[in-house]
């Protein structure tokens, strides 16, 4: 059965990030550590979300309203601790019956089938409260789960107010954890704060349901990484290196190569079809889309762009682009946002292109810049091209037709538009409208100034050379 509600809690202070950021909102994997914690707690499709927020809330609420309007966010004016915590967030609920989900929202890697599993124990168990657990190789500062010599769970007691033998324990408790609502809200109203952090423990919950003769249950995952939390940034990059790990992996076994695992960086949300290779140092974020066949990288970074199947892309950067099947970017092209690519499309060294399309099997090899622009199919642009399309003031758009030649070196004033089938001179520099199957020429005539070199730089090696040629083509005319 879905639960009632989750509640995350998010209003602590997360001092050792030392941040001008809520600990909660740092990144990893293409989405905050709430976005992630949200992400998972979404899989048991509860009735309500609730998210604690204290410290920071502003940016933590603001971020709510963008990620995940749905989700309430409940003021905890002070810090009382996590049964505080708890406790602000039901009393802003109301009765909650069923079953509660809390989890901490600063576990980035937790995962929703961990979750179900725990809400699925709890419900088959009949529990009042059952934590979620896993073995440590460190267990300091975790709190420790206490078990009674049958085996089952009689309380947790936090590291700082563990003796010496409960130290030794390994089994921690997660920070996660299915209650009944109803004798949740109970049991918080007896928490004290006689304890060693002067503070609310949400961990005594479970010994006073226990002490009340209800069942108290632990769910334990096997894979310790997911339970990882975050509180300063060594662990929130090792925090990120697993998830991508993860990603990566999960990638792999669903049929695309990753040649180097180490160097690829993979978006949570990214989409890599099977048989897609992803070379050495690629970076693939946001919504991006790679087909079937796609070879990306070395040394690509691609956000919210969609690479279609077989196509190319080597050594670029590519951001809110397109680029169709088949097609081929780079080495060293920058696709900006709309920048749309068909099939069979080429965008070759040095090529920047922004809010335009390149039609089928069209090319743009060389040094060039496309800003605005339609081009057809079949077309040609040569080497060093600018398409102008600002005037100091506003945009304009640049329309080449089918199957046309655009000469090396030029510039493309738009307005303008380049007829189907036509020709420009390379150097041109073209105002006005090409009508279709035209040769257009807009440039200085070229005019050789006889001797001059021998005249004006009498005495130099060009002059000498100059020379020697003049004086061989003499002879030459004398045979
Ligand atoms: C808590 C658990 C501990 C567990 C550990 C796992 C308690 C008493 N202890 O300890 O058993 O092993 O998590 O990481 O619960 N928060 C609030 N309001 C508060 C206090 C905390 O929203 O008043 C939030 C924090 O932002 C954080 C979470 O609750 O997201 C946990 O709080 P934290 O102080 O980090 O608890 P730990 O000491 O880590
Ligand atoms: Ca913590």
């Amino acid at each position: 059965m879905s639960p009632a509600a989750v509640i995350v809690l998010a209003a602590g202070e997360g001092t050792r990030m030392r941040s001008r950021t809520s600990k909660v909102l740092h990144e990893l994997g293409g989405r905050s550590m709430l976005g992630h914690v949200l992400a998972a707690a979404d899989t048991l499709a509860p009735d309500r979300t609730l998210v604690v927020v204290g410290h920071r809330r502003e940016q933590v609420i603001a971020h709510l309203a963008e990620i995940h309007p749905a989700a309430v966010p409940v003021v905890q004016e002070r810090q009382g601790g996590t049964g505080h915590a708890v406790r602000t967030a039901l009393e802003a609920a109301g009765a909650l019956d069923g079953t509660v989900v809390v989890t901490n929202g600063d576990h980035p890697l937790i995962t929703g089938e961990t979750l179900r599993d725990l809400v699925g124990q709890h419900e088959r168990d009949g529990n009042a409260v059952t934590v979620l657990t896993t073995d440590v190789p460190e267990p300091t500062g975790y709190g420790r789960i206490l078990r009674g010599s049958d085996g089952a769970v009689t309380g947790i007691v936090e590291h700082k107010d563990a003796t010496e033998e409960q130290r030794a324990i390994t089994e921690i408790n997660v920070g996660m954890y299915a209650f009944d609502g109803a004798l949740l809200a109970g049991a918080l109203k007896r928490l004290t704060t006689d304890n060693a952090g002067g503070e609310e423990y949400l961990t005594d919950a479970l010994a006073i349901l226990r002490g009340d003769g209800h069942r108290a249950g632990a769910s334990k995952v096997a894979d310790w990484v997911e339970t990882l939390g975050v509180n300063d940034r060594v662990q929130l990059a090792e925090a990120r290196r697993l998830l991508n790990d993860r990603i990566l992996t999960r990638l792999m076994r669903a049929g695309v190569t990753v040649v180097d695992p180490a160097t690829a960086w993979v978006d949570v949300q990214v989409r890599v079809e099977a048989d897609a290779t992803l070379h050495q140092n690629v970076r693939l974020h946001g919504s991006t889309v790679v087909a079937a066949g796609a070879q990306v990288g070395p040394d690509t970074t691609l956000t919210d762009t969609v690479v279609g199947e077989d196509a190319r892309v080597l050594n670029s950067v590519a951001v809110g682009a397109e680029i169709g099947p088949e097609a081929t970017v780079g080495p060293f092209a920058y696709l900006r946002p709309d920048a749309r690519l068909a099939r069979k499309a080429k965008a070759g060294a040095y090529v920047e292109i922004k809010n335009s399309e390149v039609g089928e099997g069209s090319k743009v090899p060389h040094l060039t810049y496309v800003g605005d622009a339609t081009i057809g199919a079949g077309s040609n642009i040569g080497a060093g091209c600018v398409f102008v399309n600002y005037d100091g003031v506003a945009k304009h758009r640049t329309v080449v037709g089918d199957h046309v030649r655009v000469g090396s070196d030029n510039m493309l004033v738009a307005p303008v538009t380049i007829g189907d089938g036509s020709y420009t001179a390379a150097g041109s520099v073209i105002i006005k409208d090409v009508p279709p199957g035209a040769m257009a020429v807009a440039r200085g005539q070229q005019r050789n100034v006889e001797g001059w070199v021998e005249r004006k730089r009498a005495g130099t090696a060009a002059a000498d050379a100059a020379k020697r040629a003049r004086e061989n083509n003499t002879q030459e005319g004398d045979k």
